[in-house]
Order: C-alpha cells, then sequence, then structure tokens
C-alpha cells in the first residue's frame, strides 16, 4: 500500500511556533534554570530546536521512553515507563516535559505522573501538536504548538512504521 504525503504544516511554521513556545518559556522560567525531559523517540528533534531557541539556561537535557503496549501489570489507560531517570535529577527542579504530540493522552499522562511521583519543584508540559479527538485521559498542555486534526501525523520526529521522523514538516498520511 503506497501512503501518500499530505503537508499540514510547513518547516517555516514550525520553526516560528519553536520561537514562540521558546520566548514564552523564557518569559516565565526568568528567574529559574529548568530541566528539560523529553519523551523518547518523537520529541528529540522538537526537543533540540526548543533547546537551542531558548535564552534561558537549561540546567540539565534528560529523555524518558514509554510504551503502551506494556505488560499485563499496566492498567488499562496506563502506558509503561521503559527507561526512567533517577529521583535526583527531578527532586526539587522545574521540570519541563517535552512532547511531540499529545493524542490519547495516555503517554504524557502516565509521564507527568512518574515526574510528579519524585517531587519536583515545578512541572509544565509543553507539546508541539494536540489532537484533542482522540483523548482518553484528561492533560493539560501549558505551552502548545499547534493543534492538529484527527488525522495520522508524521514528520519532525514522528514516525509510522518507522519511517520519516527525518522529514522537515509535519504531513498527514493519506493511505489508499
Ligand atoms: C507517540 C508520540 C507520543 C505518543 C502520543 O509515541 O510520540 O509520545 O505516541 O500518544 P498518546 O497520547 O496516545 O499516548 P510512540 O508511542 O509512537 O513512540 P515513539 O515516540 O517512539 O514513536
Amino acid at each position: 500500500m503506497e501512503a501518500k504525503l499530505v503537508p499540514l504544516i510547513s518547516q517555516a511554521e514550525i520553526s516560528a511556533t519553536v520561537s514562540r513556545l521558546s520566548q514564552e518559556l523564557d518569559r516565565d522560567y526568568r528567574h529559574r534554570s529548568p530541566v528539560l525531559v523529553g519523551i523518547l523517540k518523537g520529541s528529540f528533534i522538537f526537543l533540540a530546536d526548543l533547546a537551542r531557541s531558548m535564552q534561558t539556561p537549561i540546567s540539565n537535557i534528560e529523555f524518558i521512553r514509554l510504551s503502551s503496549y506494556g505488560s499485563s501489570t499496566v492498567s488499562p489507560g496506563k502506558a509503561s515507563i521503559i527507561m526512567g531517570l533517577s529521583e535526583e535529577v527531578v527532586k526539587g527542579h522545574d521540570i519541563i516535559l517535552v512532547e511531540d504530540i499529545v493524542d490519547t493522552g495516555i503517554t504524557t499522562a502516565t509521564a507527568l505522573d512518574f515526574l510528579n511521583s519524585y517531587q519536583p519543584a515545578s512541572l509544565k508540559l509543553c507539546a508541539l501538536l494536540d489532537k484533542p479527538a482522540r483523548r482518553k485521559v484528561p492533560v493539560t498542555i501549558d505551552y502548545l504548538g499547534f493543534t492538529v486534526p484527527d488525522h495520522f501525523v508524521v514528520g519532525y520526529g514522528i514516525d509510522f512504521d518507522c519511517k520519516y521522523r527525518q522529514l522537515p514538516a509535519i504531513y498527514y498520511i493519506l493511505t489508499e
């Protein structure tokens, strides 16, 4: 089956939005030195661009990885943490969780719960894309790039069948 990629968000629009988000973060974290925590793998390009656009000194950059296809010990509506981080990275620090897309919200909500359990000084969520039509669990997005329709999106870190992460813009997939 051939997949057709339809342009959704251009490189220029992404760049302008990353600048806007970094300015919002610089304003809100003016007197602090936050830790960025990215959710692998999808956030790696967004986090890299966001970090380079921010003026605020970032005290640490960390990554976590979750899987929604977890074991039977994972309750419905929860993802499993397959790569976490140590408590001292989070405890007492200002954490900004960086996510590429909030879809059902399960990945992000689980990540927020996990980070909160380590008692950060503060915890906020910065997400490039929000797809509210698919939401199953509530998530508050403190810093949001774009709201997208209920299509399968790829590019700028987001994959389909492991492909398309390298694309500099965001597309949605039409399959026929
Ligand atoms: C994708 C995406 C988000 C998550 C959102 O990750 O990067 O992390 O799904 O989905 P949700 O809101 O329904 O939980 P995926 O699990 O595909 O892993 P990947 O980032 O490694 O591609």
